[in-house]
């Protein structure tokens, strides 16, 4: 068979993500429009790696990636069953993100190009994300999509595989950075998200007043690092009084800021909502994406809001939420089957805004290229 004919019918992508501290590969095929099937999705962490230094070492984890990159990708691809003279493209994170870690995964993705003679493609992390409810419930264009992770925290009207409009977002820190800085102020293991939402289960979200910030301030911008102030100022208050913190403190605490997080969220994605609908009435979908949305408080708190304007709220499986290179994969292949593809000068980018015209924001990614 012809690659053309081939082309046409059913693609097959091998996908690379390395931007952070997850180094994945994965396989994802689609024929025609029909939902696409992720065939493989190899995620090797590095939260132990890091764990030490309360935060992630940069230097550290490009070198992670590039030991264990080879590996992940035979791992996808033989778990997917497919040779490299099966695949039709490479898509790899070509930013943003840690410039070692994007380097790395570049690097790796050129040479498996160059060596089969498979097209190389350049993806933008967000645009993994922000892509992802294609991937997962075939999601039509235009949708109004929230990302919020460990990084990033927009509001995107995503009209293409390419077409992206910011119509909000955080003017400091993202909320899974709060989420991670509350954990180690709590002396609750890292990734923070994951420890502070089971901690908050048995906690009273009343007890403690947390601000809501920037719901004063018209619009859909976003504020957190006053939340993680706030927290400082409850924790330090608590020790003094009491010389330390019971369970019972840290679940509290663990539970307002929870609650707090996605109070604000919810407003904010009200508005969004707001603005988006006066712009495409007839498809009402809100879409949730990053490593937040796999929070259940907070995509809770979503879909109630979605239930009640009756529009259409999708949320990926929890696996999808996070990092990983199936994201990667498919949006690689969207931007394939629209004829776009690199070559071997393909450059990693540690910045690369989804919406180019859309204005800096002020301190966004000042904490790092986490996306
Ligand atoms: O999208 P992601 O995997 O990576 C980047 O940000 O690059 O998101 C990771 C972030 C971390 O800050 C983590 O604490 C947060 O997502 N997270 C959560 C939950 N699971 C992961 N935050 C709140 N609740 C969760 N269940
Ligand atoms: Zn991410």
């Amino acid at each position: 068979m012809q690659r053309s004919e081939k082309m046409a019918r059913t693609l097959t992508v091998l996908g690379l993500e390395s931007s952070c501290d997850d180094t994945a590969a994965a396989v994802v095929r689609q024929t025609d429009n029909t939902l696409p099937d992720i065939l493989s999705s190899i995620v090797y962490g590095q939260t132990e790696l890091h764990s030490a230094y309360g935060g992630v070492v940069p230097e550290l984890a490009a070198r992670a990636h590039a030991e264990k990159l080879d590996h992940c990708v035979r791992e996808a691809l033989r778990e997917a069953n497919v040779e490299l003279s099966d695949l039709d493209a490479v898509a790899v994170t070509a930013g943003p993100g840690l410039i070692g870690g994007v380097m790395s995964g570049v690097m790796c993705a050129k040479g498996i190009s160059a060596a089969s003679g498979v097209p190389l493609v350049g993806v933008n992390h967000l645009a993994g994300h922000a892509l992802t409810p294609r991937l997962t419930d075939g999601t039509p264009f235009p949708y109004l999509m929230l990302l919020v992770s460990g990084g990033h925290c927009q509001f995107l009207i995503v009209r293409g595989h390419g077409a992206y409009t910011r119509l909000g977002g955080t003017i400091d820190d993202a909320p899974g950075e709060a989420f991670d800085k509350t954990a180690r102020v709590l002396g609750l293991p890292q990734p923070g998200g994951p420890s502070v939402e089971a901690e908050a289960k048995t906690g009273d979200s009343e007890r403690f007043r947390f601000p809501r910030p920037l719901l004063d301030r018209p619009g859909c911008d976003l504020s957190f690092s006053g939340l993680k102030t706030a927290l400082l100022r409850l924790r330090d208050q608590l020790v003094n009084e009491q010389g330390g913190l019971t369970r019972a403190d840290r679940a509290d605490l663990c539970a307002g800021f929870q609650q707090a997080v996605a109070d604000v969220l919810s407003e904010k994605t009200h508005r969004a909502l707001q603005i988006y609908l006066a712009g495409e009435p007839d498809t009402p979908t809100v879409a949730v994406a990053g490593g937040v949305a796999a929070n259940t408080k907070i995509r809770s708190a979503l879909e109630s809001l979605c239930d009640e304007m009756s529009v259409t709220f999708t949320a990926p499986p929890l696996s999808l939420c996070t990092d990983n290179a199936a994201m990667i994969a498919y949006a690689g292949l969207e931007r394939f089957k629209a004829g776009e593809y690199d070559g071997l000068d393909l450059t990693p980018r540690p910045r690369w805004p989804l919406d180019q015209s859309a204005p800096a924001m002020l301190g966004s990614g000042k904490k790092g290229a986490k996306a």
